[in-house]
This record gives C-alpha cells, sequence and structure tokens, in this order.
C-alpha cells in the first residue's frame, strides 16, 4: 500500500513511522509511506503555506495552491496518475482514483469498520491541515474528510498518524499474526477479554486455572465468555449489533446469572 502523508511539520511524523511494527513493515516493503512537506510546494522565498482569512478573523488559513501542487505530485507518484484539473476531482475517473483523506474534526467519525475499508485501497493521500482550517477550495480534491474522535487537535498530523496505524495492521503480513488483527476488540464486534503471562502467581494474583490446564476447548470458551462479560460491562452498545452465536446467547445468560441482571 502507499501512503504519502502531507504536512507542514514533517518531523512530528517520522518517530511513530520508523518504529516497531510501523517501521517494520516499510523495511519489508508492505508499506511505502512517504511523508511530503507541503512548504516544499510554496512558491517563492519565503515558502509561505497559510494566510489571513478573507473578511477577518482569528487565525491563519492553509493557501490552496501548495496543497493542490502536493496532491498532484503524490498522485502522480501513485498507481492511478490522474492528474487533478483545476476545477478539482469531483467524481471518480474510470479506472479508480486514490482516496485523498483531509483530517477534519468535523468529518466523518473514524472507526475499526472505516478503517477496514481504507486497508483495502492501494494509494491513501492524507492531507494534514492545521485546526483553525484550509482553504474552502482544497475540498474539491478531498474523497473523504475525517475526525478522529469529538475533540480539536492542533493539527491533521496525529490524527494522520493513528489512522495510518490503524490501516496500516489490517494489512496482510504486516502484523506477525494475522489471527491477531482479526480477534481484536472492535474486529469481532466485541472487546477483548483478559490476557495473562508468566509468572501464574504474582503478589497472590493468580492466573485462571483453565488457562493453565491446556484444554484448548476449554480455553476457547473461556475466552469467549470473558470478552462477552467485558462488553456487557464496557460497552453493552456492542452487544446490539455483534454477530452473537447460541452459543454466545447461553454465555451471556451464565453471565447474567453470575453478576446479576
Ligand atoms: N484536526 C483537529 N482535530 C481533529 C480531529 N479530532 N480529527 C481529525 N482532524 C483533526
Amino acid at each position: 500500500m502507499l501512503i504519502h502523508l502531507l504536512t507542514i511539520h514533517p518531523a512530528l511524523c517520522y518517530g511513530p513511522l520508523e518504529e516497531a511494527i510501523l517501521g517494520r513493515a516499510r523495511e519489508k516493503g508492505l508499506l511505502d509511506i512517504r511523508v511530503v512537506n507541503i512548504r516544499d510546494f510554496a512558491p517563492g522565498r519565503h515558502q509561505i503555506t497559510d494566510d489571513y482569512p478573507y473578511g477577518g478573523g482569528v487565525g491563519l488559513v492553509m493557501k490552496p495552491e501548495p496543497i493542490f501542487l502536493a496532491v498532484e505530485h503524490a498522485i502522480r507518484q501513485g498507481p492511478y496518475r490522474e492528474v487533478v484539473p483545476p476545477e478539482g476531482l469531483t467524481g471518480p475517473p474510470p479506472g479508480g482514483r486514490p482516496r485523498i483523506l483531509l483530517m477534519d474534526p468535523a468529518g466523518r467519525r473514524f472507526d475499526q469498520a472505516y478503517a477496514r475499508e481504507l486497508a483495502q485501497e492501494e494509494h491513501l493521500i492524507f492531507i494534514c491541515g492545521r485546526y483553525e482550517g484550509v482553504d474552502e477550495r482544497v475540498r474539491l480534491l478531498v474523497t473523504d474528510a475525517v475526525s478522529i474522535g469529538d475533540y480539536v487537535l492542533t493539527g491533521g498530523e496525529l490524527p494522520a498518524l493513528v489512522m495510518i496505524d490503524a490501516i496500516s495492521r489490517m494489512v496482510p503480513g504486516v502484523l506477525g499474526d494475522q489471527q491477531s488483527a482479526q480477534d481484536d476488540s472492535f474486529a469481532t464486534g466485541l472487546l477483548e477479554g483478559p490476557s495473562y503471562t508468566r509468572p501464574p502467581e504474582f503478589r497472590g494474583l493468580r492466573v485462571p486455572e483453565v488457562l493453565l490446564r491446556g484444554d484448548h476447548r476449554a480455553i476457547a470458551r473461556w475466552r469467549r465468555k470473558e470478552a462477552l462479560r467485558r462488553t456487557r460491562r464496557l460497552r453493552p452498545d456492542l452487544l446490539l449489533t455483534a454477530p452473537l452465536t447460541e452459543e454466545d446467547r447461553q454465555l451471556l445468560a451464565e453471565i447474567e446469572a453470575e453478576e446479576g441482571a
């Protein structure tokens, strides 16, 4: 997967993309992530990327020209190579186009299903704006305006990194064990249950016996039950939409009997 991250603060982005799982996936060539400095596309000696808002108001607004040029640069490096016409890209040209994502607190809320959808794409282009905003004309390029939650950050870099992390781990091969992405909290519609490692007893706190015995059917049943228990306690709303089997309903009945309805 090819990912371009367009920003005026490239140094903010390097660390999270170079370390740990994402760093290894990039080394292996599973992810091609390119951080693009929007300022490199700003003309003039001062390479100005923002300016005062027309009509007055607080804060500066990011100028459209450097962002258009940076997006066009990114598109030319990708598999679709559709050059952006002056009036922008308003519809899907034949043969597909990259997803061009604007980080925007007013955008569509990012969640696991949205991450899964974006993980199917070949080319993602993230535009990180400053929180006061970008010139409205940039939206002509944008396929998705995305928010990571109902709070306002100082810029789009952290939201883009959060999204890239969540999307990348669903790209085949990025996680050593593909199973672990499938069992994740939210991927199954439930929260993940508890995990334990050695020692079997720590400060008087014992690991549940069933995990030590090696009866794999009993362990699978226990894990499912504890995932249901945790979801019921912390996120009961998820139980309304999670795909539950008849056995799950039996387990929930047991949990209700144990804990009280
Ligand atoms: N930019 C500032 N805050 C944001 C948020 N919550 N989500 C996406 N982009 C943002």
